[in-house]
């Protein structure tokens, strides 16, 4: 009988590319994938982290799957990933924890769950946390098992070293490896050749993306890697995650504009508008400085996107701070943002200043952040009303069936009426109406 296997993934897209990785490990060791859990044998939790209400997410799945071992006794349970890494062994502690979790398995680990289940099935509980300096899983061909068969996520580096004060990654995933260009060269030919469009290369900071060529024949830095990919596959679409604005650099900005397969789209965290917060936070840029990045990107790169993530209440923010960001917001025009409250991180630097923003006022300050990027996006939407995009079209368009959906380059959803266009093609779309998440239009 072949052994079935559920993987569910929480955080963010690096997450999901290493269940990839799994699903790929999993499989040479005889594993198929199930999308039913209730059929698994094996089931992995891939986890976050990055705040508490990530992990008590988690911990509230964990505990609703214990009802599977009634029908399963045999069923093995495991959790992945960033908080298998942050709370390693306490996650075996089954009378403090109130449940059984049988292997605990960090990021850097997964060559390794194949013996790690042998070990379960053996009657012990497992684990391995152990980070390494050296693995990306360059030689793992993932296994794409909720792919649209558009869009794929290739991961190009791993680890981070940034050391923000509020952030979990560096303990959770270790140092910063970049991966053999090589390998990421061929997997974007594989994936062009399956028929996949848009290729995203991921890492926790794409910037120090640096490949040393082994005896000193110098070195391939993210410009270099990014421009080369787009070279080969003029076709396709090149997207990358996450830039850090500190090492946004002018040659980056040159390689996107110059090449117009890579999308126009930059995901830029500024987390603050204020300069005293952004030192607590150690981002090593100012506001000033920040936009003085927006504006090269602006002048270089004609109709780019700039998307953010921001935080709300760090240590120490005051009104005077929160109002800078408000400023900043505005004055950016950001097409989209992700926001958040702080989560206080056990284990951080940020973790050693006092979190002494009450909740109420860090609600009411993700509130006002939230109800200004609504009006930012929606005008930034309004302002496509009338323009023809250059669409890739992934599918069905989820809310009606005779409607289909895909992104432009700035990567924003576009909403259309389905003319039998195929998942994969490039359609030409005219803009007549748009909400603050979404573009709606006519093909032409
Ligand atoms: N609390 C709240 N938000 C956080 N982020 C990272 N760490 C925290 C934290 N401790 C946010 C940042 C980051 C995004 C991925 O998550 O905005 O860019
Ligand atoms: Fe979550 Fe960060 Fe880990 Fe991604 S790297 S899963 S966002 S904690």
């Amino acid at each position: 009988m072949v052994r079935k296997l559920y993987i569910e993934t929480y955080g963010c897209q690096m997450n999901f590319s290493d269940s990839e990785i799994v699903a790929s490990i999993m499989h040479e060791n005889g594993y198929k994938i199930t999308n039913d859990i209730c059929k698994a044998h094996v089931i992995f939790i891939n986890t976050c982290s990055i705040r508490d209400n990530a992990e008590q997410r988690v911990f509230k799945r964990l505990r609703q799957i214990q009802s599977l071992r009634k029908n399963n006794s045999g069923i093995i349970i495991g959790v992945l990933g960033c908080l298998a890494e942050r709370a390693k062994t306490s996650l075996l502690e089954e009378s403090k924890l109130g449940m059984r979790v049988d292997m605990v398995v960090g990021p850097d680990a997964y060559r390794d769950l194949p013996n790690l289940i042998k070990n379960v099935e053996g009657g012990q509980q497992a684990i391995n946390v152990i980070l390494s300096a050296e693995e990306t899983y360059a030689d793992v061909t993932p296994v794409r098992y909720a792919s649209n068969g558009v869009s794929a996520f290739i991961s190009i580096m791993r680890g981070c070293e940034n050391h923000c004060s509020y952030c979990v990654v560096p303990s959770t995933r270790g140092k910063e490896r970049s991966r053999n260009p090589g390998s990421i060269i061929e997997e974007a030919n594989q994936l062009y050749e399956e028929g996949y469009r848009e290729l995203t290369l991921l890492g926790q900071n794409v910037n120090s993306y640096n490949w040393k060529e082994p005896s000193d024949k110098g070195n391939i830095n993210f410009p270099d890697l990014i421009g080369e990919i787009a070279h080969r596959l003029p076709q396709a679409r090149i997207r990358f995650a996450t830039s850090h604005p500190k090492d946004l650099s002018d040659r980056l900005i040159e390689v996107i504009a110059s090449n117009p397969n890579i999308c126009r789209a930059i995901h830029l965290p500024v987390q603050s508008g204020s300069n005293s917060v952004l030192k607590r936070m150690n981002r090593k840029y100012t506001a000033e400085s920040y936009k003085q990045r927006l504006t090269a990107i602006r002048n270089m790169i004609p109709k780019c996107s700039v998307t953010t993530d921001i935080i709300t209440g760090f240590c120490g923010e005051t009104e005077k701070d929160h109002q800078q960001t408000l400023k900043l917001m505005e004055e950016s025009m950001f097409d989209f943002a992700f926001m958040f409250k702080y989560s206080e991180r056990p284990g951080t630097t940020g973790a050693k200043l006092v979190d002494d923003v009450p909740e109420e006022i860090k609600t009411k300050r993700l509130e006002e952040i939230i109800q200004l990027q609504q009006k930012l996006s929606h005008e930034s939407n309004k302002s496509d009303i009338g323009k023809v995009f250059t669409v890739l079209v992934e599918g069905k368009s989820k809310r009606s069936k005779d409607k289909m959906m895909g992104r432009n380059s700035q990567n924003k959803v576009v909403v259309f009426k389905d003319k039998g266009f195929e998942p994969g093609s490039y359609v030409k779309v005219k803009i007549e109406k748009c909400t603050s998440a979404t573009l709606l239009g006519e093909a032409l």
